[in-house]
Formats: C-alpha cells, structure tokens, sequence
C-alpha cells in the first residue's frame, strides 16, 4: 500500500507583491524517486524549501508522515530538518576550514552522536561514496563532483527518510552527474524516498515519476509512474 512521506496541501508562497508558489497539491509516497521538473524561475527551489521544512508557507498545510508541521515549533522543526530529512544543495555549502570527514560528521554531533561513531559512519559514507583517501581534504583540495559527493555524505549521515536535492548535479559535468545519479538510485532502492529538482531531461527518464511546475503551480505530466 502506498504510504504518504510528505504532503502538501494547498500551499501557497508569496513575498511581498510575488506570487511564488501558487496552491501545490502533492503527496510524495515512501520509497519513491521523484524528479521535480520545469523552467527556471518556475518556483522549484521555493517548493523544495517548504517539502524540507527550510522554509513555510503563506498559506496551506504541510504533513511529515502523516503529522501536521507546524512552523512555529523551532525545535521540532530542526529536529525533522536534521534528522528525518537529507538536503543537497546545488552549491555544496561545505564549511571550508573543515574536511571532508568533519563536514560529514557535524549533522550526526548536532544531534547527540558520539563522536567515534559518527566518525566510523562519516567514514563508511565516504567510502561508500567513492571518496576513500580523500577524507582529510578540505573541499577546496577536492573536484565539485567530490564536494557534491561529500555533501550527499553529509545529507545521509543521520538516516533520513527524505533526502531532497535541489539541481545536484547543476554543476558537474556528465561523468560526475551519472556518478552522482547512481548513488541517488542506490540510496532510493535502499529505501530512502528521493525528491530530485532537474533540468536534466536524459535524469528525469531514471526516476519513478515525474512532477512539473510552470508559474508556481504544478502541471499534469503524462507519466505519474502509477
Ligand atoms: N526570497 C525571495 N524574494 C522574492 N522573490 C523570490 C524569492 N525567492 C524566490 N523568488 C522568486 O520566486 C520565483 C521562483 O523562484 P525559484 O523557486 O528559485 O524557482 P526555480 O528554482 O524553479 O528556478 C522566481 O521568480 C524568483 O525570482
Ligand atoms: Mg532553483
């Protein structure tokens, strides 16, 4: 049976005079690979913020496994953010005086982890993401595809259900893209449910639906994978 992760209902974002987000309706089911797709300017990042809890609505509900979010709650929210939800970014944000393993490490000491076991999960990440050796760097020492890995590394270390990513591979060229998307696959038949914003038509044919936006609002799409 299909299992509801994250709902939207009937959410709408607006700044000042702009109209960003315009009443999106979406459920996102566990185990799902969802590429969200459509024109730049078009309100991807603003929907991705919201599902990731980074940022709240004008108007309309959002539901994390079935429980109502509420915004108000900083320290709800921050848990959710760090330990149920995964966020890669389009640029990396890896904090620079840090290495790679430090950087992969800092969500799991965030919320409690002993350091020596975060420090054999961050290592166990890193491996797993093809970045054995490496781990000492600081970013600036390592290519984008390899930062763009380490922050996908970052993003799992706490186990989330959601792991959400905004363009990843926006910034790599083709042989890091195929290698980033693999792991995305890998990590979804694993079980974590992905919601991947691209541009790139050739990523959208690997992933199980496909969900549009024009204008702020979602547009039927020929394939929904059902
Ligand atoms: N903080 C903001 N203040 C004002 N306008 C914003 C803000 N964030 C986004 N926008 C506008 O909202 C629209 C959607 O932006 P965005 O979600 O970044 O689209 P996409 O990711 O699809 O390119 C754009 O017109 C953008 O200029
Ligand atoms: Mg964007």
């Amino acid at each position: 049976m299909k299992e509801p992760i994250l709902e939207l209902r009937e959410v709408y974002k607006r700044v000042g005079e702009e109209h960003i987000l315009r009443g999106i309706n979406l459920t996102i089911y566990k185990g799902e690979f969802v590429a969200l797709v459509g024109p730049s300017g078009s309100g991807k990042s603003s929907l991705l913020y919201i599902m990731g809890l980074l940022d709240s609505p004008s108007e309309g509900e959002v539901l994390f496994q079935g429980e109502k979010v509420d915004f108000r709650k900083e320290e709800k929210l921050s848990f959710l953010r760090n330990v149920r939800i995964g966020f890669v970014f389009q640029f990396h944000y890896l904090i620079p005086e840090l290495s790679l393993l430090e950087n992969v490490m800092l969500p799991a000491l965030k919320r409690g982890m002993k350091q020596r076991e975060a420090k054999e999960k961050a290592l166990y990440l890193l491996e797993k993401l093809g970045l054995k050796g490496k781990e000492h760097r600081k970013p600036y020492q390592v290519s984008g595809g390899e930062q763009q890995r380490t922050a996908i590394a970052r993003a799992l270390i706490n186990d989330p259900s959601l792991l959400l990513a905004d363009e990843p591979t926006g910034n790599l060229d083709s042989t890091n893209t195929s290698v980033v998307m693999d792991i995305f696959r890998r990590i979804n038949a694993e079980g974590t449910t992905v919601v991947m914003v691209t541009h790139e038509m050739e990523l959208v044919q690997k992933v199980g639906r496909v969900v549009e936006m024009k204008d702020g609002r979602l547009v039927p799409f020929p394939y929904d994978g059902s």
